[in-house]
């Protein structure tokens, strides 16, 4: 695990836009491509606004990187609460990425044929039956504790078997979603966690210390890459005196 501190959320932004960026530049010079996996909510909108502006709009691998969400509301994308509406509207529209690399969670569909088309839209990305290893996946946190569409009471099936993509009910805004499942995200070759705000402080310091009950975010321990923790120093501030160093 690799732990950042910002000095503000303006700073949070820089960092997270500087690691999707070195991740796909590593990722397109070691594989040719870019897959990344992003989240909605308000935290990582500045780091897409950010990839949109020079000097990353330019130096960003955009024909080889391929964008999928780690879940979506079931709503239209033109609502102001969809996460594809809002990265389209934040940075996709804005960046020369082909339109075939960007590939959004189906909204029209009933939620389980939804959950099964994008599982199977991952499969036919990654090629591969097992579980799909996204380059980057990054992750918001819950004051609740949730990430993705991962709300308490969830948890991952020890078999590591269950489904990529499901269909569950909750969160704010309170509607149905689909959400990428544990297996996924501990998969991943690098997962981002940003977080930002005093409001985030008393659940940041619950995961880091492990305190019980165990919560969503403490399930996600990637097996085969690095978890970096993205923060500023107000979701910090309750976290130990010491924590806290440079993600390299
Ligand atoms: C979604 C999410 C969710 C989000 C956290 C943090 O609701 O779409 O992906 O997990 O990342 O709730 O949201 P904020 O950044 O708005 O605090």
């Amino acid at each position: 695990m690799t732990l950042r501190i910002a000095a503000d959320a303006d700073e949070l932004d820089h960092d997270g836009a500087e690691l999707f960026l070195r991740i796909a530049k590593d990722s397109v010079s070691t594989r040719d491509r870019f897959a990344v996996a992003i989240s909605g909510g308000s935290t990582p909108r500045g780091m897409h606004h950010l990839l949109a502006l020079e000097p990353r709009i330019s130096d960003m691998p955009w024909a080889e990187t391929h964008v999928f969400w780690v879940d979506e509301r079931l709503m239209p994308y033109d609502h102001p609460d969809s996460n594809y509406g809002s990265a389209r509207d934040d940075f996709l529209s804005r960046v020369p990425i082909p339109d075939a690399n960007v590939n959004p969670m189906p909204v029209n569909l009933e939620p389980h044929a939804g959950a099964a088309a994008y599982g199977q839209c991952l499969a036919e990305f990654f090629n591969h039956p097992s579980i799909p290893i996204f380059d980057l996946i990054v992750l918001g946190l819950g004051p609740d504790g949730h990430t993705a569409s991962l709300f308490p009471g969830s948890a991952p099936d020890p078999s590591g078997e269950e489904p990529w993509v499901i269909s569950v009910t909750g969160g704010n805004p309170n509607v149905t979603r689909l959400t990428m499942n544990y297996n996924v995200l501990n998969r991943a070759r690098h997962v981002g966690m940003l977080v930002s705000g005093a409001g985030k402080a008393d659940i940041v310091r619950r995961i880091h210390s492990k305190e019980p009950p165990l919560l969503p975010a403490h399930y996600v321990v990637p097996s085969s890459g690095p978890m970096i923790w993205l923060l500023d120093r107000a979701a910090a501030a309750l976290l130990p005196e010491g924590v806290g160093h440079g993600t390299g």
